[in-house]
């Protein structure tokens, strides 16, 4: 298993190999560069345009005309480098590990830097996209995490009685990932209104990752220039009748290498609630460097922050991000969190939702009101999946009573996507009041049905299709358990009733397809 600094490193650096080209500025023949002996630590920083910048780190070693080193995006795992002058270019090739699917975070460094006066005037490059920034003298210890810091003995964090029902809202990361400013959220508020997705329960409007500045004098966290004033951004949100959410880490940074709450989480707790945020997303990310990933360590270090936000006393819907580790679904509540992200991240394919959404099945009982295992946001209506494959995620995760959070562009989406992120009838099924678990009836090749016990009595039971090509897939009425007499079977994508005669129902299913019932037995 590659380590999470790993995958990391594979995010950052996407699918190109780099090279770093030094030339002397200083008018002396570029042998004359060993003056300037480059031997030791540059902390490189690329400003992003949100007032933060990107920074990775070299230890570059000079001997005459050749250059060894290592670029270093976090920790002490470093990327091979070497090289040599050539033409009064130093050159430098390093082969990165394979990119992994998904990438999303910042890119790579793929740089030609001039060095003048001690500093590394550096141009990087990603995928044709030009960068300019500096490079300074660093020192070994400046690059690495800090020092752990005691972790709390464990209790339980009292429930804070919010989500009775699985979560309903929008979310930025999915469409907008780095690139969310205020004016997006600001519009994805009005859409909400707008479009009706507010009457068919969405409500909380999430800002995740890249919103983060530094701290200032006093280390309070500050917002970027994309977000000029929380404050009023959650206002703004709240006047809409909606929920305003944040995204934090209990490390010192976020994943797309924002500062984060490690150390300061008592003290971010007050900012979020001072701000007016009604939910926050805890992302373990650069925690994984400082601690094992392992449940010892991540249980307390989520109880620290489940602890601060309620001690803020604010109402504030605790969402963990730790992508299952150490069975998250066992301890989740035990630290307050009120959903908690069951896997790595989702994508916007049918491959990745598939896998992810029919694996939860198992684990569906740990799932109850005010505590939600989270199978990650939907992609509905970002374009990388079929409108039928975007049914069955809708039907999926209302099956599994997951958080139903958008992550799509809600201002622009078309009536076939508002057709399913708004059907109401399959809302229904998501946030029925009894919760129950859902339980696989019959598993043939890639055919599975599903069916859950709703609070009135009624039965939800998909027929889904995982194959490629369209199957018949039926399931028996004596298998749904339902007591009492005559039986109604409802289409909740066609909105009509379906025969509920005889033994079983059969439908043809399309491929990457479901077919949605509601079955009830006559009063
Ligand atoms: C992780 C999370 C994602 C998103 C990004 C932001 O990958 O799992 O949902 O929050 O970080 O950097």
């Amino acid at each position: 298993m590659p380590s999470r600094l790993h995958r990391t490193i594979r995010r950052f650096i996407g699918c190109l190999s780099f090279s770093l080209c030094i030339a002397g500025l200083t008018g002396a023949a570029p042998r004359a560069l060993a003056q300037d002996d480059l031997s030791g630590y540059w902390v490189v920083k690329i400003p992003v345009g949100d007032g933060t910048t990107h920074d990775f780190y070299m230890n570059l070693k000079q001997n005459g005309d050749a250059v060894t080193g290592d670029l270093f995006l976090r920790g002490p795992d470093g990327m091979p480098l070497h090289g040599s002058f050539k033409d009064s270019k130093l050159h430098v090739e390093g082969t990165p590990p394979p990119p992994r699917p998904g990438a999303n975070l910042r890119p790579a460094p793929f740089v030609d830097g001039i060095y003048a006066n001690g500093k590394l005037l550096v141009e990087a490059r990603f995928r044709q996209q030009p960068m300019k920034g500096t490079a300074e003298r660093s020192t070994r210890e400046a690059m690495l995490p800090p020092a752990p810091l005691p972790l709390p003995a464990l209790h339980d964090v009292p429930d804070n009685g919010l989500a009775r029902t699985p979560p309903m809202g929008w979310n930025s990361w999915n469409k907008f990932a780095g690139r969310i400013t205020d004016a997006d959220v600001r519009k994805m508020a009005d859409a909400m209104v707008s479009s009706g997705m507010v009457k068919a329960g969405y409500v909380y409007i999430n800002v995740d990752d890249t919103w983060e500045l530094g701290r200032d004098a006093n280390g309070n966290i500050t917002s970027n220039t994309k977000f000029p004033d929380m404050k009023a951004l959650a206002d703004y949100v709240h006047s809409k009748g909606l929920k305003f959410g944040i995204y934090s880490s209990p490390g010192p940074l976020t994943c797309a290498g924002y500062v984060a709450s490690f150390g300061h989480e008592a003290q971010d707790a007050k900012t979020f609630a001072a701000w007016g945020v009604d939910y926050l997303k805890y992302d373990w990310c650069s925690a994984g460097e400082i601690y094992k990933s392992t449940r010892e360590n991540i249980q307390p270090s989520y109880q620290k922050m489940g602890d601060a936000l309620q001690a803020t006393g604010r109402p504030i819907v605790y969402s963990l991000c730790e992508y299952g580790d150490g069975d998250v679904w066992k301890w989740g509540s035990a630290v307050g969190g009120n959903l908690w992200r069951t896997t790595g991240d989702i994508s916007d394919h049918w491959a990745s939702m598939d896998k992810i959404g029919f694996s939860q099945v198992d684990i569906s009982s740990y799932t109850r009101p005010g505590h939600w295992n989270d199978p990650d946001m939907l992609e509905i209506g970002n374009g990388g999946m079929t409108a039928e494959e975007y049914r069955t995620h809708m039907s999926l995760w209302s099956m599994l009573a997951a958080p139903l959070i958008a992550g799509n562009d809600i201002a622009t989406m078309t009536d076939e996507t508002k057709s399913i992120l708004m059907n109401t009838e399959v809302i229904a099924i998501d946030q029925d009041t009894a919760a129950k678990p859902v339980e696989l009836v019959s598993h043939e090749g890639t055919n599975e049905v599903l069916m859950r016990p709703l609070a009135d009595g009624s039965v939800a039971v998909g027929l889904y299709n995982r194959g490629p090509q369209a199957a018949q897939i039926s399931v028996r009425w004596d298998a749904l358990k339902l007591h009492g007499g005559a039986r109604t079977a409802r289409d909740l994508w066609k909105h009509t009733a379906v025969p509920a005669t005889g033994e079983s129902y059969t439908a043809t299913v399309p491929s990457h397809g479901v077919v949605l019932l509601k079955v009830s037995s006559g009063s």
